[in-house]
């Protein structure tokens, strides 16, 4: 139904549009009585099969929805009743910002991908609190955070404390985005020295709470080997819960449009199929060489049953799905997880 009726309707318009007109539309569809019931009963698996324990967390399945999709935690508890065992709201920024300018999303159709460079546009925290103080779903959030664009890299920390103070009561674990690659120079927090002081400083703010929240660091797909393993010793060191792996890709491989047509997309992160393989890479990396130590929520190009369960092979616990979401419907997290179910994972 979704993808021989609805997409088709959907990518006529532009990526943006549609997703503000979605938005609308779903907030408007929940309004109807019952609506919410038949939804659930339609999309939700559930058994306790798919219950994990993860970082502390007890989720009711593992397939999240990825960050980005619901920026400013508008329409989490809607999108809870797709079937989510969690979602991840931002990433949010200290204060509101507009990203860059429009057009900045591009559908790849023939490749099931997605080219970006939103820039973290997003009301600021402010307004998410104040929503998410009326969450009354039982929906597990994670709260992703970063700096605004204005802000240099050596403030950045100020930043990233302003969001996790912000957002330690209506949120249920933390996610630290050093890797998107539309905020300039903002992966340069990555690298090994300032990456450790940030991680510490929030570990530092974390165990003034009487009860710790798990945080997580997301990371690009476009680090090294080598610089997959400073981030291990980082976890390690610092000793935050997990990773999330992957962010949207910089390289261009695996497409099959031609050059000029990428070329006229310009700068941004790539997501979807082309970015599936290179994520299960990073996944298996940081497993392997961890001893299977650090959970990891695995992201990056999960359009099947089949491409999350090569994610958890890998060594994920978790997975999330946001251009699959897109290009696959609804629809896929309910099969996700009732293929998990068959073969007994
Ligand atoms: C339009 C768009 C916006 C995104 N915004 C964010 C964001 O604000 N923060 C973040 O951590 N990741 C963001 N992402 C990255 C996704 O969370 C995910 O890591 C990436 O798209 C790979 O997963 P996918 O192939 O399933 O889309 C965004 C992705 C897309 C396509």
């Amino acid at each position: 139904m979704y993808k021989k009726f609805i997409r088709p309707l959907f990518f006529l318009f532009q990526p943006e549009f549609i997703h503000k007109v979605t938005f609308k539309l779903l907030k408007f569809i929940f309004f109807i009585p019952g609506i919410k019931g038949l939804i659930c009963a339609i999309f939700n698996k559930s058994t306790p099969a798919l219950n994990r324990t993860v970082f502390g967390i007890n989720f009711k399945n593992p397939v999240g929805l990825a960050a980005g999709f619901d920026k400013n935690a508008e329409l989490f508890e809607e999108l809870s009743a797709f079937g989510f065992g969690f979602i991840e709201i931002g990433t949010l920024t200290p204060e509101p910002q507009p990203g860059n300018p429009t057009p900045r999303v591009f559908r790849i159709q023939p490749d099931k991908g997605l080219i970006n460079r939103m820039g973290f546009n997003n009301e600021g925290l402010k307004s998410a609190v104040k929503r998410l103080r009326n969450n009354k779903s039982k929906v597990i959030i994670g709260g992703n955070i970063g700096k605004n664009k204005i802000t240099p890299n050596e403030d950045a920390i100020s930043d990233y404390e302003k969001g996790f103070l912000a957002l330690y009561d209506v949120v249920d674990y933390f996610v630290v985005n050093v890797s998107s690659p539309n905020t300039p120079n903002l992966r340069e927090l990555q690298e090994k020295e300032p990456l450790k002081k940030l991680l510490s400083r929030l570990q530092e703010l974390n165990s003034e709470k009487i009860q710790k929240k798990p945080i997580l660091l997301k990371i690009a797909p476009d680090l090294t080997n080598e610089q997959l393993e400073d981030i291990i010793e980082i976890v390690f060191d610092t000793r935050i819960d997990g990773i999330v792996a992957t962010n949207t890709t910089i390289s261009r491989e695996g497409l099959s449009i031609n050059e000029t047509e990428i070329d006229k997309m310009g700068a941004g992160g790539l997501s979807g199929s082309p970015l599936k393989d290179r994520s299960t890479e990073v996944i298996r990396y940081l497993s392997e060489n961890s001893d299977n130590k650090i959970p990891i929520i695995g992201v990056g190009g999960i359009m099947t049953a089949n491409d999350a369960i090569e994610k958890l092979e890998a060594g994920a616990s978790l997975v999330q799905v946001y251009t699959g979401f897109i290009y696959e419907g609804p629809g896929i997290v309910k099969k996700i997880n009732q293929e998990l179910v068959k073969r007994k994972l």
